[in-house]
């Protein structure tokens, strides 16, 4: 007979709950959902769950902070001795965490909405790295790479890099393409080119060495593109970047702190 699936429940269902659902995760689990009406969905048979006392291996954290303070004493009702908990919110700490559910085995992770395409860098922090074993190392490669870290602050880090980066990135291709569109009205432009210039750019350069190479070899003095680059340079792109990427740090530290 074969051994049945791992039960695992998401407390939440909304954007990042969706992401996290690469096929092999559906293939090696059986997963169940809860929304704010208290109703419990299996994710595999589409259909309302009424057995209360399933004893789930993982349980995922997937509601915003606020909801986690007001709710911990009822999501509580879930937890069976040996669940691990897998907080995937930004800023609450792994000790606020054990402490609102009276359980220790706490592990926080920064997926990002790439899991479900199995493309998503995983950071990892837990204070007891024997809960980090191999079925929970598989459980994470479901989502694409998974990255230990020794510091609680690196989730804060790896919020900004990688939990928002998506969204920066998305958003500074998109100015790109806009800026392309508004400058070449006449000569209609089509997204597929623009976007493959992003990607073209990425399979040429490994590295940032690499990266200095290409711009040095291609920014010839007094020529087009250096006149691009140095406009960039005068603006403080630089800074632009790392400003951006500091104020997600700091908002992710501030959601510990705020509640
Ligand atoms: N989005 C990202 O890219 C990302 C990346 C990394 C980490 N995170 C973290 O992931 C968490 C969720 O973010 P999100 O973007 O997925 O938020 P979201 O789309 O707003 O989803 C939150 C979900 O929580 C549900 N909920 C509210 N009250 C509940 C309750 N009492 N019991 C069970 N479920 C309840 C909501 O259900 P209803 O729809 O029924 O109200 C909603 O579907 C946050 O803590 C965030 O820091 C997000």
């Amino acid at each position: 007979m074969a051994t049945p699936k791992p039960n695992i429940l998401f407390i939440g269902y909304g954007h990042l709950a969706k992401s996290l659902l690469s096929s092999s995760l559906r293939k090696s689990y059986n997963i169940n959902y809860i929304n704010s009406q208290n109703t419990i969905f299996s994710i595999n048979s589409k259909k309302k769950i009424k057995q209360k006392n399933i004893s789930y291996r993982y349980i995922f954290l997937l509601i915003k902070p606020d909801i986690f303070l007001k709710k911990a004493s009822h999501f509580k009702n879930f937890i069976s001795q040996d669940s691990k908990i897998i907080s995937c919110m930004a800023g609450i700490k792994l000790i606020t965490i054990c402490k609102n559910l009276g359980h220790k085995n706490v592990i926080r992770i920064m997926p990002n909405v790439m899991a479900k395409q199995n493309k998503s860098q995983t950071f990892v922090f837990a204070k007891n790295k024997k809960i980090l074993n191999s079925s929970f190392n598989k459980l994470i490669k479901s989502f694409g790479s998974i990255h230990y870290t020794s510091n609680e602050d690196q989730i804060n880090i790896a919020t900004s890099i990688f939990g928002s980066g998506p969204a920066f990135i998305a958003y500074l291709i998109k100015s790109y393409i806009e800026a392309a569109k508004n400058l070449s009205k006449k000569n209609q432009l089509q997204d597929i080119d623009l976007l493959n210039l992003f990607h073209n750019v990425l399979l040429t350069n490994q590295n940032s060495k690499d990266l200095d190479f290409f711009l040095n070899s291609i920014a010839s003095k007094k020529g087009t593109t250096q006149a691009g680059i140095n406009f960039l340079k005068s603006q403080n792109i630089n800074k632009i970047i790392y400003t951006t990427l500091d104020r997600a740090y700091k908002r992710a530290k501030e959601i510990g702190i705020d509640k």
